[in-house]
This record gives structure tokens, sequence and C-alpha cells, in this order.
């Protein structure tokens, strides 16, 4: 046989049996092997083009043109199979994959802000409104700014008040910072007052909201670690009626307009005069009740007129300026104003008792 002969044959061949193997290829998979068997580098028509050597000079011309359309011909027949088979596998996947859309809906479990922070933001906006400036201050604190600055020196009973969570450092001792000052979580939000006028001139109108911690064991009323807001205004000619109309105006935003508030003589080391602030007791409207212990009232806040003193460790001239300070803790207000009996339920995280809110 020559050279020509056996080409041509071996073309026929290849046409007829490659065409009826792309049109039984029952996968893609399958399919991509058959190509690769056929126009692959090693592939039978590759294999071919190669064997053009033996065929003589004049007539490889012609035999080339005919490897050629074959080859063009088996890729046409190569991609038509493929858009069939891509077809069909897709169909089959959505298919396979249908949706049923009897079942019913799965709803998605949707969170919401938990209720200390609802507290927080609402009180946050009354004051906003009333043209304050929001701050924060660190959770872990200094003796200086959370005693010794806001007028509670070392050894001063009123420390006592608050039972602190002093911060230990590897040894087992008090850290304290250069200054000698330990180092403790903050017991209360008041260190925020000192942080700020050593920052800032008056006037001065901030918020601070913030966690703050105390050595209490929990109880319905106590935890230790809990949400205080701290408010300062230190200003030209501030009076107590400032403070007054201020935190009056707070309680009525927050618990209604129909509450009255109480102002009770207190004592706190950096307010002189310093007050606590009662609101009449929503259950009973004020005649008394168990809410209220038989009061008609509940307290809800400390306040007062910032100490000379404080004003001297942070260099603001008390015979300038005066101002007023309080502090309003979270938790409790929040119990206060959704009738909530036990504050540990706040921290516990179970949802059933969140999702009311
Ligand atoms: N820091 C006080 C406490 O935690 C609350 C307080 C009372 C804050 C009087 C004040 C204030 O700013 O003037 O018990």
């Amino acid at each position: 046989m020559d050279g020509v002969k056996m080409v041509t044959e071996t073309i026929d061949e290849l046409r007829s049996t490659g065409l009826a193997q792309i049109t039984e290829a029952g996968s893609s998979t399958e399919l991509e092997q058959l190509r690769v068997a056929i126009l692959g580098k090693k592939g039978s028509l590759t294999v071919m083009l190669r064997a053009l050597g033996s065929v003589s000079a004049d007539q490889r011309a012609a035999v080339g043109r005919a490897v050629n359309s074959l080859r063009d011909e088996l890729e046409a027949a190569f991609s038509k199979r493929r858009a069939e088979l891509s077809d069909a596998e897709l169909n089959a996947q959505i298919a396979a994959g249908q949706i049923d859309i009897s079942l019913p809906g799965r709803q998605p479990l949707i969170g919401s802000q938990h209720l200390i922070n609802q507290i927080s933001e609402e009180i946050c906006d009354v004051f906003l409104g009333l043209g304050y400036q929001i701050v924060g201050g660190p959770e872990v604190e200094t003796d200086y700014y959370n005693f010794t600055a806001l007028n509670t020196p070392p050894d001063h009973p009123a420390r006592g008040m608050q039972d602190t969570l002093f911060i230990r450092d590897r040894s087992g001792d008090r850290a304290a910072i250069s200054n000698e000052s330990d180092v403790m979580l903050r017991s209360q939000t008041s260190g925020v007052q000192v942080r700020v006028m050593e920052q800032q001139r008056p006037p001065i109108y901030i918020l601070a909201p913030g966690r703050v911690y105390r050595r209490d064991a929990p109880d319905p009323s106590h935890t230790p670690q809990f949400s205080q807001i701290e408010g300062l205004v230190v200003d030209k000619g501030i009076t107590f009626g400032d403070l007054k109309g201020t935190l009056d105006y707070l309680c009525k935003r927050i618990f209604g307009p129909e509450r009255k508030t109480r102002f009770r003589t207190h004592f706190f080391p950096f307010t002189e005069p310093s007050a606590e602030v009662d609101v009449s007791c929503e259950i009973c409207g004020g005649s008394g009740c168990r809410f209220c212990k038989g009061s008609g009232w509940l307290e809800i806040l400390g306040c007062g007129m910032v100490d000379p003193n404080v004003f001297g460790f942070v260099d603001i001239d008390p015979e300038v300026y005066s101002g007023f300070a309080f502090g309003i803790g979270l938790e409790r207000t929040a119990c206060l104003k959704y009738n909530v009996s036990d504050l540990r339920m706040l921290l516990e995280g179970d949802v059933r008792f969140l999702r009311q809110f």
C-alpha cells in the first residue's frame, strides 16, 4: 500500500469511529478523555499528522488538507456535543436540587440590641439633644483617677463605700504605675470627670457611659460588673437649680412625664452638696407598695455640685467656674423602667428574657 492510500484510509476510519464515539460520549468527562485521545499531543490525529513524512512530496499538500479538514470536523463535533452534555448536566443538577416549595420556611434568628445598650443610648440621646458630648474612659484605671483626684485620698473612709477589685502583678503584689498609684478595675465612671477636666477647659458638658466593677457578691440588686453613665457640667454660673432641672427633665424623658423626682441629701466625696435622686414609684404612683418598699419612691442616681477640691486637682478656678455631676446606674434604671425584679437577669443572656424588650 502506498503512503497516500494508507493515510486516506486511516483518515476515513478515524472520521467514522471518531464521530460515532463523540455522539456516544455520555458525560463531559468522558468527552474530554476522548478529545485528549484523538486531538491531544499523543492523540491519534496528531500521530497521523506526523506520519505525513511518509507521503511523497507532491501528494503531501492534498493529504495535509484532508487531515486538517478532519481535525476541523472533529473539533466542531466535540464542541457541539460538549454544549449538549453541559446543558443536560445542568438540567439534571437543577432537577436534583429542586426546592420543595411546600416545606415551611425557616425563620432566621434576628438579634436585637441588649436592654442595657438601649437604655444607655436613650439617656445619651436625651443629653445629645441638650448639647452634651459623649466621651469614654478606661475600665482599667489608676487609684489616682478612681479615688484620689475625686477628693478621696488614701485611707479616706469613703473608699469603703465601694469594694474595689485591684489588679495584681506577676509576683502577686498590687500592680502600681510609676507614681505609686495602684491599678484597679474602675469602681465608678466618675474618674472620667477628672480625665476630661485635665484635657479640656470649661465650658464642659459631657456624658461618659461605661462598665464598672466592684467586689460584690451577686444578688437581686448587685452584680460584680455593671454599667453607669457619668455626667459632668462645668461652666460659669452653674447652680444647684441647673442640676435639679436637668435631672428632673432626664427622669421625665426616661420614665414618663407623670413621674416626680425627689432630691435627698447624701454624701459623695467629690460633690458638695450631694444628693441622691428618687423617682416616684410607677406601680403605686407614690402611695407606697411592695415594689418601692412602702416609700413611694425609687432611688435612681447620685449627684451634686463639683467639690472645689476636685477643681484643685485639674487646675480649674472654683472662684470662676462651678459645675454639677451625676452618676446613673443603668441596670437599676432598666429594672425600674421595665419592672424587672432581679438585675442578674440582665447579664444571664437568656434570650427568652431579652426578647421581651
Ligand atoms: N460614682 C457614684 C457611685 O458610683 C455615683 C455618683 C454620685 C456620681 C454623685 C457622681 C456624683 O458624679 O456627683 O456611687
